[in-house]
């Protein structure tokens, strides 16, 4: 029976594999903005915890679902040619990836990663995975709809050895608003899981992260379960303050500079912008307003959304000479923002009728 997970095993795997992980974190570091041209979506205490679990648990399988371009991959092979064991096979549905065979992609992405037991496999996953045999170890960072949650649950977990690292399902203090979420949440009512969001938040995983380089700095939203090893319970702590950003406008005092600490630190909670512009219409309204500003221009080189809906509330609040300054810096984002004029509009006919 391999050993129980539990913040202390956590942590001390976490300790055992630093000297490992700040050469790979940052390799990683030098390599991103290759990753960056195409995408990458797993955020940096994610890729860290899984490269030690893999490592320390030395899986025989490991089913990675799904891969996209490959940069979840690269935690998981690296780990996997450390051990010197074990095979990995990658469930991706789409045939390409920007035009290029997405085999192709993923193979040149990790080239720096590479591992010699690793398969690619094209297709859906709830038919492809059939023929495999059972996996030790998943990752599960796929489609984020209620059928999917509901085939893991009841077709994958069953044939599991060991543990499901499932992405995209809770942060520390909020549940993903999803359909998978909602229906992984319900399953595991009353049992056991961890949750990296708080556990990345404890000060002594802070020291040893605070160690590496910042890749992709986003807040963890991954859990940890099994059905079969022991799991201690690390629940998030699921009052959400900022209901998904767009939090009640009739706030005290007292909550709002709760609000403001809880943005201000690394890891960044994703579409923050929209917290700053909500923010803009209690208090401090020009403040906040270059804060989301700036946090959408520092997200323009790989990422236009907040840029565009920033755009919009500028102009939906007719804070005319922010949205100039704006467009002034960017100008071809003048197109998306007419297309998004059109799109509300349209939007608030159809409700109309
Ligand atoms: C969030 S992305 C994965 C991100 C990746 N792990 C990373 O680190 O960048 C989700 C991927 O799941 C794939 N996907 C969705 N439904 C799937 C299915 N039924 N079978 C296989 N892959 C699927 C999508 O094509 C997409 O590439």
């Amino acid at each position: 029976m391999k050993n129980q997970i539990s913040k202390t095993y956590l942590f001390k795997i976490y300790k055992k594999y630093f000297n490992e992980l700040r050469i790979l974190t940052y390799r990683i570091r030098q390599d991103y903005s290759n990753f960056r041209k195409y995408r990458a979506t797993f955020s940096d205490f994610d890729g860290e915890i899984l490269y030690c679990l893999v490592r320390e648990r030395k899986p025989n399988i490991v089913y990675e679902i799904s891969p996209d371009c490959g940069f979840s991959s690269i935690y998981i092979t690296s780990a996997l040619a450390q051990n010197n064991s074990g095979k990995l096979y990658s469930f991706e549905i789409e045939k390409k990836k920007f035009n290029i065979d997405t085999k192709k992609l993923i193979k040149n992405n990790i080239k720096n990663y590479s591992y010699k037991n690793h398969e690619i496999i094209i297709g859906d996953v709830v038919e492809t995975s059939k023929s495999f045999a059972n996996p030790d170890m998943v990752l599960i960072d796929s489609c984020h709809d209620e059928w999917f949650a509901k085939w893991y649950i009841n077709h994958l977990f069953p044939r599991l050895n060991d543990i499901a690292f499932v992405q995209d399902i809770t942060f520390y203090d909020r549940v993903e608003y999803s359909g998978e979420s909602k229906v992984l949440m319900k399953h595991l009512k009353n049992k056991n899981y961890i949750s990296l969001g708080i556990i990345e938040r404890l000060e002594n995983f802070k020291k040893i992260n605070n160690f590496f380089p910042k890749r992709r700095s986003f807040e963890s939203n991954s859990i940890i379960l099994s059905k079969k090893i022991k799991i201690e319970k690390v629940l998030p702590n699921k009052e959400d303050i900022f209901k998904n950003n767009f939090f009640n406008l009739r706030i005290n005092n007292n909550r709002i500079y709760e609000i403001e600490n809880k943005l201000e630190p690394f890891p960044q909670r994703q579409n923050i912008h929209r917290t700053y512009l909500r923010l803009s219409k209690i208090k401090d309204k020009g403040f906040y307003l270059k804060k989301a500003i700036g946090f959408a221009i520092t997200q323009l080189h790989y990422n236009s959304k907040p840029f565009n809906e920033t755009l919009l509330f500028l102009l939906l609040n007719l804070n005319l000479i922010f949205m100039l300054r704006m467009l002034f810096f960017h100008p071809s984002s003048a197109v998306v923002l007419l297309r998004n004029v059109f799109t509300q509009l349209k939007d608030r006919i159809y409700k109309r009728i």
